[in-house]
């Protein structure tokens, strides 16, 4: 396995009190493998892909668990040798890419920069590389003097996930990458992750409150909920027989071509304050199928037919 976690605990210690992110996840991935990760807004997703890198930002911290990248776990690791992994072994892709790029540096230099700080490689050998990998991510190298204000949206996007891929990485963490882009744009991004993937072998985990977009590309899907992995299993499953009513709820809320006047239904009520959570399962308050065990006790998460779910239907 190239990734392993493991009863992965993330909390922020805040003024109000703990906020219980990220409780109790574990999961693997393979090589070659996208996972999606999927849930509403402050369900912790963010979070779990910064603990990955072991980069959760004060007042938060991993309080438990461990995160095994080829056997090596992450979270018991210095800050040098975590510099190392990072950008060389993991790299992240965020939302906005002009909070990653340099405004005042041409996107090629960028690139050629950063594969000069990690690899050892002369400039020449930088550029020519740096060149393909905006060929690879479909840019013209016309476009190697740009500055970044000089692209679109989708481009600089593009030119961050050459980044990421530059110093060839096992893992891409990708945190809601194409959520500002027009669908088009989104599909095209898709499409690049599933050639990279293809052609490196590299895996991603591809972050998203979309489980629409999370469909399109994942082989796996993991659905979060108040910091819970409510459900994890691949994507056809996902679509075709969700087992936890709250993936049936997000699944309710995916415009469906086929059934025209299908009424679109978000879910009713919001998500939790970490700071209070409520008891038993978090997400009981909400749930269309609750009993009367579900308000008092935490459910396990069981395996049902190879399939990770955690709720009181499937007993205990
Ligand atoms: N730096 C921080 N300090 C305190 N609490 C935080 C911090 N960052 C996140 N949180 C809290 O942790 C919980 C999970 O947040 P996180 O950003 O991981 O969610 P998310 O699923 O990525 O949400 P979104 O879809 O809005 O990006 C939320 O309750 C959030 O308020
Ligand atoms: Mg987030």
């Amino acid at each position: 396995m190239l990734l392993e976690v493991d009863d992965l605990h993330v909390y922020y210690y805040t003024k109000r009190g703990i906020v219980r992110a990220v409780e109790g996840i574990s999961f693997a991935l393979d090589r070659a493998e996208i996972m999606g990760i999927v849930g509403e807004s402050g369900s912790g997703k963010s979070t779990l892909g910064l603990a990955i890198m072991n980069l959760v930002p004060s007042p938060g911290r991993i309080v438990k668990g461990s995160v095994r990248l080829n056997g090596r776990d992450l979270t018991k690791m210095g800050e040098k040798e975590l510099r190392e992994i990072r950008g060389k072994e993991i790299a992240m892709v965020f939302q906005d890419p002009m909070t990653s790029l340099d405004p005042l540096m041409r996107i090629g230099d960028q690139l050629v920069e950063a594969m000069l700080a990690h690899e050892d490689m002369g400039k020449e050998e930088a550029r020519k590389r740096a060149l393909e990998l905006l060929e690879e991510v479909g840019i013209s190298k016309d476009r190697f003097n740009d500055y970044p204000h000089q692209l679109s949206g989708g481009m600089r996007q593009r030119v961050m996930i050459a980044m990421a891929v530059s110093l060839n990485p096992k893992l891409i963490i990708a945190d809601e990458p194409t959520t500002a882009l027009d669908v088009i744009v989104q599909d095209q991004i898709m499409d690049l992750f599933s050639k990279l993937r293809e052609e490196f072998g590299v895996a991603i985990i591809l972050i998203s409150h979309d489980l629409a977009l999370e469909l399109k590309v994942s082989d796996k899907i993991g659905v979060m909920y108040a910091g819970w992995l409510m459900e994890l299993s691949n994507a056809d499953d996902i679509a075709k027989k969700p087992l936890n009513p709250y993936t049936r709820e997000l699944l309710k809320a995916i415009p469906n071509v086929e059934l025209e006047d299908q009424e679109l239904v978000s879910i009713p009520g919001s998500p939790p304050d970490l700071h209070e959570p409520p008891s038993g399962c978090r997400f009981h308050p909400r749930c269309p199928d609750r009993m009367p065990i579900c308000e008092k006790e935490e459910p396990p998460a069981k395996t049902v037919d190879g399939r990770l779910v955690k709720c009181w239907l499937y007993g205990r």
